[in-house]
């Protein structure tokens, strides 16, 4: 009897050569995303991102959202604690 479930060999072999995404909060600033990720808007439609390494607003004053246009040291925005 062979108990190996091949339905989910092919997702996790991808998944164990895939560079991990990392998604870092920079201090009184953006969010730091690198490696693969995507983006969708709220109707689900793809954004392509700008390029491998890209920073998302978290303060909500960014004009390009999800982007960070730099808004956020324009205006001293403070993360809290
Ligand atoms: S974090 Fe930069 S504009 Fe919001």
């Amino acid at each position: 009897m062979n108990h190996t479930d091949t339905t989910t060999a092919p997702s996790d072999d991808r998944r164990t050569h895939m560079t991990p995404t990392r998604l870092t909060p920079l201090r009184d600033g953006p969010y730091e995303v690198t490696g693969p990720i995507e983006l969708v808007d709220r109707d689900g439609c793809a954004i392509e991102p700008p390029a491998t390494k890209v920073y998302l607003c978290r303060c909500g004053r960014s004009a390009s959202k999800p982007f960070c246009d730099g808004s956020h040291a324009r205006t001293a925005w403070k993360e809290e604690g």
